[in-house]
């Protein structure tokens, strides 16, 4: 059996920089034709010049392939008009996250207060720049991401213009909360698929499966699993890839992040064959980004076979998931 894969779309990734960024671009590159990277760098993305020199350094890092990375700039509240309007040409998005709530997000903002930002979220609903939102409250951890929910609506009837992506949905009321909204979307990782807090926590602890937003519970996995074997079409797979050194994850205070780029495409198609979907995996993985996006990226087929593949133990000092195991499917050529 063989599945091809028009022009995968990664559309939340972590590519770091200087040497994190040398060893993990190149997995992304090969086998997607374009990502969404994030701006969570220290510092964090938040000016032109930042901006297009992380570009040139993801450029230099991803070598001779047809990669396209639509970068993203970090939300701050001093972001008026003009600087949007003169940076709009270079970027697909700006991420906002709440100050704290997981890897890098200190300069984030502190509460999302409409009244206060709402000049930004205006600015940005005129020129047409989206809005990617990592929604968490500062509450009870399985809880942050339900307690964000009214955020979301609020923002998403103040704005109704604005396009407001919901980052790496992990409960059944995010999904639930697209059906409201026109203007919300959201994307959906590989290992919230795959995962619950079982997974991370019910016997003994898996550091590499420890992210934000924390795996949930089974019912929250089926509702995300609803959405993306169904393609939804406001839906968008977005890996949120995100490497740290094996030593930062197994470690008191394990930083939060799992590693996915190198192994997304062969989980997916084996996810989506195992629920009879596999003809929905290119919207998932493609199609549904470019329309709500409205990008045309770089022209990339890759071709996946179901034959046994054994996943490396270790990227350059980095554990992905399903490190050591075998998966039903892999990658046979990139055209
Ligand atoms: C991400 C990271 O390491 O940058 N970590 C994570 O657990 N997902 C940040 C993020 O997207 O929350
Ligand atoms: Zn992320």
């Amino acid at each position: 059996m063989r599945v091809v894969l028009k022009n995968p779309l990664d559309m939340h990734l972590h590519l770091r920089d200087n040497e994190m960024l040398q060893k993990v671009a190149p997995f992304s590159a090969r086998f997607f034709s374009g990502a969404l990277i994030m701006p969570n760098l220290v510092p964090p993305v938040t000016t032109k010049e930042r901006l297009l020199g992380y570009k040139a350094r993801i450029a230099d890092a991803i070598g001779a392939e047809s990669f396209e990375p639509y970068m993203t700039l970090f939300f701050k509240e001093s972001y008026d008009y003009d600087f949007l309007s003169d940076i709009k040409n270079e970027i697909l998005a700006v991420k906002l996250y709440p100050a704290g709530v997981t890897t890098n997000s200190e300069a984030g903002v502190k509460g999302v207060d409409i009244r206060r930002l709402g000049p930004v979220f205006e600015a940005m609903s005129d020129l047409g720049i989206p809005l990617c939102v990592h929604g968490e409250s500062e509450g009870f951890v399985m809880d942050r991401e339900a307690e964000f929910i009214p955020v979301y609506e609020k923002l998403a009837k103040s704005f109704p213009k604005l396009k407001i992506v919901m980052e790496h949905i992990t409960t059944k009321e995010a999904v639930e909360a697209l059906e409201r909204y026109e203007n919300l979307y959201a994307t959906i990782t590989l290992h919230h698929l795959y995962i619950t807090l079982d997974d991370l926590a019910g016997g003994l602890l898996r550091p590499h499966l420890f992210c934000k937003p924390i795996a949930k519970r089974p019912e929250d996995r089926m509702a995300l699993r609803r959405a993306a074997f169904s393609a939804h079409p406001k839906v968008m797979f977005g890996s949120d890839s995100a490497p740290h050194p094996r030593e930062k994850k197994e470690a008191p205070g394990c930083a939060a992040g799992v590693y996915t780029a190198p192994v997304a495409l062969p989980a997916l198609a084996q996810l989506f064959e195992e629920a009879g979907v596999l003809d929905n995996l290119q919207k998932f993985v493609s199609d549904n980004a470019k329309v709500v996006y409205g990008v045309n990226p770089p022209k990339k087929e890759v071709v996946l076979i179901k034959e046994p593949y054994r996943v490396e133990r270790e990227y350059c000092g980095v554990v992905p998931m399903f490190a050591g195991e075998s998966l039903k499917w892999r990658v046979a050529d990139v055209i």
